[in-house]
């Protein structure tokens, strides 16, 4: 292709309606080889049906859609042939074992019988389930459940592999295990596009990512680039008493943001986030008022905050 690398993913426009419901309202994307590319968003925000479009196992309504240079409403099969994925909810057979379930996938996939039998023995050894090789798949644990299912996403070698949500669900434990088999992937060059609720999974995961709410994506970028275009270096939360129809603290702090010892002040529910380049330094000030906290705490900004800021909600309520 005249030494250009297309993108493996390009998305102008993309829409996806269920009847009058927009779900994905228009969104542009280029995902580019080797990288490890996110979707970071709430319940709701239109991942999991962009993921399917990505899939090429649900057409879009409108807009243009490119995956792996081809067309998916020409080429769906050979895009698929070329794709790992794993969705949101495990659809393994559960009756069957656990190397079965990548057996029966390679087969699927045409791939001839030695040759998935020797990526079955890698790739049960890459997620550490060689000992459960023979066990049925339906006692296994969550965090079992998902390796297998990514395990079997890699049967046909793919070029990109999707992954939707690929930790909801499992305790701290398995999750971080998972990442660590993930970023063992991302190491080896194979391309991940995932998408998740976790600003930390995000964080600790992606390349580059886009913010997604209510169907459109709102900022794109490295975690660190989206944190220092949207957020400030540190931030000090505070808890107060609960004081019933009084005046609020937020409001008390105001003299704070005025002399620009603070950006910004976020009230949530159960805390008042204070965005500062300096967390110490503003706890000083916040004392100097009279103020007194039941506690503080001084963190660096997260996606979490670049989330707040650009759509006024939390990612996870
Ligand atoms: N097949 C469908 N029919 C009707 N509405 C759907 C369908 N799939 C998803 N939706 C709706 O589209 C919105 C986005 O859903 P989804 O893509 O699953 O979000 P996410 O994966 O970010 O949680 C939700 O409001 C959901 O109810
Ligand atoms: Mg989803």
């Amino acid at each position: 292709m005249g030494g250009m690398v297309e993108s493996l993913v390009r998305a102008r426009g993309l829409v996806k309606r269920f009847g009058s419901y927009t779900a994905v309202d228009g969104i542009d994307v280029d995902i580019e080889p080797g990288e490890s590319f996110g979707f970071l968003g709430p319940n709701g925000a239109g991942k999991s049906t962009t993921m399917r479009m990505v899939g090429a196992v649900s057409p879009p309504t409108a807009g243009e859609l490119r995956i792996l240079g081809m067309d998916p409403a020409v080429d769906g099969p050979a895009i698929r042939a070329r794709l790992g994925v794993v969705p949101q909810t495990d659809n393994l057979d559960l009756e069957l074992t656990v190397e079965e379930n990548l057996l029966v996938y390679g087969r699927y996939f045409g791939l001839p019988r030695a040759t998935v039998r020797e990526r079955t023995a890698e790739l049960l050894d890459f997620v550490q389930l060689t000992d459960r090789a023979k066990d049925r798949v339906e006692p296994l644990s969550g965090g079992m459940k998902r390796r297998v299912t990514i395990a079997r996403a890699l049967v046909n070698e793919p070029d990109v592999v999707l992954l939707d949500e690929p930790t909801t669900g499992l305790d701290p434990q398995a999750r971080h295990v998972l990442w660590e088999r993930l970023y063992r992937l991302k190491q080896r060059g194979v391309t991940l596009v995932l998408t998740t609720h976790y600003m930390d999974e995000a964080e600790q995961l992606c390349d580059r990512l886009v913010v997604m709410d209510r169907g459109r994506i709102a900022a794109e970028g490295s975690p660190a680039g989206l944190i220092a275009a949207w957020s400030t270096r540190e931030v000090l939360e505070l808890r107060f008493p609960v004081t019933e129809g009084g005046p609020s603290h937020a409001a008390a702090l105001a003299p704070l943001a005025a002399r620009g010892a603070v950006e910004r002040v976020e009230e949530l529910p159960d805390r008042l986030l204070l965005y500062t380049a300096d967390g110490d330094a503003a706890l000083s000030e916040v004392l100097a008022l009279g103020l007194r906290p039941l506690s503080s705490l001084v963190r660096r900004s997260s996606l979490e905050d670049v989330f707040l800021r650009l759509t006024g909600r939390t990612l996870v309520d």
